[in-house]
């Protein structure tokens, strides 16, 4: 696997690749890479010839006081399991190369509507920061296809409307999520849980897999959905927002079948997300 840091020999990379008619796949990540990643490069490999990785700490995505000084770099450990994977190119540039004129000067990408609410309510410019590294990075790549993690539901959505938006030709492959034995979605923040944290964190996805149940049996899902909150409160979480979505987002409504809950909790510092989809009944 060839690492590069700098855009001009990745383009030259990658045109050649396209002239020998490799289609190319494309898996952007901020490193620290756990078996949820690996499962993405798997996708990536099934759905192209050539897996392009992308490693890269995106300041802009990151609001004042958040993690981004604390966000785990392991570049040489990274680049060892995505080799094991079987991706044959890494693109991992720094800061000064993606903004070359900083963070303040950049154009941006915003996304209305499906940004809003969720994660983006608690973390404002959160997904311009995401759209406008992922609009870069298609531009720089220009792959046949890009997989994201369902663990992301949200951002996978913002993505989806803006390579709609901008007519990009881009396939976009939603990879489901890889969980820990006891339930936990595996993320790299997960890292930060202390020991009686990481025993509590379990609780997220099974409040959600028991609210699933209960809302598929036909309970009303504003109570359903108080009765999560109280149980992830007892169970030791901050919960910053609990909803019941339709699958696209929009709000539920007498007609949806298709949804999705969506969960963001913090264990003392710690923010984890996770989501659920079911069927409402008829
Ligand atoms: O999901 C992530 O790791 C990041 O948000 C992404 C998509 C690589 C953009 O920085």
């Amino acid at each position: 696997m060839r690492t590069l840091h700098e855009i001009a020999p990745l383009r030259e990379t990658l045109d050649d690749a396209r002239r020998r008619g490799l289609r190319i796949a494309l898996v952007p990540t901020m490193g620290n890479l756990h078996e949820g990643h690996l499962a993405l490069v798997a996708e990536a490999r099934r759905r192209g010839d050539l897996v392009v990785a992308t490693i890269f700490v995106n300041p802009m995505q990151f609001g004042p006081g958040e993690d981004l000084d604390a966000y785990p770099r392991t570049l040489a450990e990274d680049q060892h399991k995505l080799e094991a994977a079987g991706c044959q190119l890494l693109f991992a540039p720094d800061s000064a190369t993606i903004y070359p004129r900083g963070l303040e000067a950049q154009t941006r990408v915003y996304v209305p509507e499906v940004s809003e609410g969720l994660c983006g309510g608690d973390r404002p410019g959160h997904f311009d920061g995401v759209a406008t590294v992922v609009t870069m990075l298609f531009h720089l790549v220009q792959p046949d296809v890009a997989c994201f993690g369902e663990k992301d539901y949200q951002q996978l959505a913002v993505i989806r409307r803006l390579v709609a938006d901008l007519h990009l030709p881009v396939e976009i492959a939603g990879v489901p999520i890889v969980r820990a034995e006891d339930g936990l979605a595996l993320s790299s923040r997960n890292g930060y849980l202390d020991a009686s944290q990481r025993a509590i964190a379990p609780a997220l996805y099974a409040t959600l897999c028991a609210l699933r149940e209960a809302l598929e049996d036909g309970a009303e899902p504003d109570a359903a959905l108080a009765d999560g909150l109280a149980r992830l409160e007892k169970a030791g979480f901050a919960p910053d927002y609990l909803e019941l979505r339709a699958a696209d987002l929009s709000p539920v409504t007498t007609t949806t079948r298709q949804a999705v809950l969506l969960a963001a909790a913090r264990l003392g510092t710690t923010r984890l997300i996770d989501n659920l989809s079911l069927t409402l009944p008829r």
